[in-house]
């Protein structure tokens, strides 16, 4: 496993048993280690002051202690918090809002340094800045932003918010984690989440049963957050043991989502459920599989057929539907299937393009 995958496991595997201050330092000391800084710094968007606070730091700093805070658009940090944008600063003393930020005049930096800045954000909403600096003219590069895109997404995760926005943007941030990370799952969630509403509105399924659907649809696939991209986007046969940590993501996303809520984890573990008790991880059988994750499982496969995988192109969604048909009452449940072929003789159904 490569290093940052390994992090990124570590932290979402722990999130329940660390503080929220414990998890983000453990994030800073791994981060500096990882991108070969000389010093993290995590900074948390305070909403009631409207500034940044230091959630985090490891290595050397100057005037960052606990009570260092910094205005929104003061500083590098605060600059990114303004702008919503990543930077990369090859040498600070050249650049007026490092100065800024750490009260320093040019005189004052002894080594060249090179820093690097991302926004944490969930939604459009700002919730900090992660930055880090090399000293000793080791510039960083934009390769080294790629890869800590998907570490700012993962604290994004672990830091809270209000409970009324909380799962929204939660599903949000680990979407566009396992979309960056394998191309071919681009759009994937909210297609299904698409393909289910559908079936859901033809079998009348009551508004509040539809949002869990709506969020386990979204969230199904979450735990192929600590799978490897190069396991995710293999192209050809997959061995024993690869189709095996692949078959992990339905239990790895139980875990993550058991967190925030039982009811929804339950959903996501059986959506590799089959209705002949052959599915995987649990092989529970008909009705035993909970109706969000029946319907979740044809929506899955109807996206399957009609996205291009490494292995094969595309097919129309009418194919899609005769495969679905084809496996009624082995891989799913009759009456979705019929409710399904409903949607699509009416009309309903058709292909879904995100
Ligand atoms: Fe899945
Ligand atoms: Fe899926």
């Amino acid at each position: 496993m490569r290093p940052i995958t390994k992090l990124i496991t570590e932290i979402v595997m722990s999130i329940d048993k660390h503080s929220l201050y414990d998890c983000l330092q453990l994030i800073s000391e791994n981060a500096k280690i990882l991108f070969k800084a000389d010093s993290c710094i995590i900074y948390l968007y305070d909403v009631a002051e409207d500034d940044l606070y230091v959630g985090a730091c490891s290595g050397s700093h100057i005037d960052h202690t606990e009570d260092f805070r910094l205005k929104i658009g003061a500083g590098v940090a605060g600059w990114v918090a303004q702008n919503h944008q990543s930077v990369i600063i090859p040498d600070v003393s050249k650049d007026r809002r490092y100065l800024d930020e750490v009260n320093l005049n040019e005189s004052g930096i002894k080594k060249r340094k090179s820093l690097i800045a991302v926004p944490l954000r969930a939604f459009d909403n700002l919730l900090g800045v992660m930055e880090l600096e090399r000293q000793g003219g080791k510039i960083f590069s934009n390769h080294d932003i790629t890869r800590l895109k998907p570490l700012a997404n993962i604290i994004a995760l672990a830091v809270p918010r209000g409970a009324d926005e909380g799962f929204a943007k939660l599903a949000e941030v680990c979407i566009r984690f396992l979309e960056e990370k394998d191309r071919y799952t681009h759009g994937h969630s909210l297609r299904v989440m698409r393909y289910a509403m559908i079936i859901a509105d033809e079998i009348m399924l009551p508004a509040s049963q539809k949002e869990e659907l709506r969020l386990c649809a979204l969230l199904h696939d979450i735990g192929k957050v600590v799978i490897k991209d190069t396991l995710l986007s293999k192209e050809g046969p997959l061995t024993r043991q690869e189709l095996q940590t692949i078959r992990m993501h339905p239990t790895i996303g139980y875990n993550i989502v058991e967190k925030i809520s039982k009811s929804l984890s339950k959903k996501i573990l059986s959506h590799h459920e089959h209705y002949d008790g052959n599915g995987y991880p649990d092989c529970l059988k008909g009705e035993d599989i909970p109706l969000v994750s029946r319907i979740i499982s044809i929506a899955d496969t109807l996206d399957a057929i009609t996205t291009e995988r490494p292995y094969r192109i595309a097919a129309n969604i009418d194919y899609a539907v005769k495969e679905v048909q084809r496996n009624s009452g082995v891989q799913f449940d009759p009456v979705l299937v019929d409710a399904m072929v409903q949607a699509y003789d009416k009309g309903v159904l058709t292909l879904v393009k995100i």
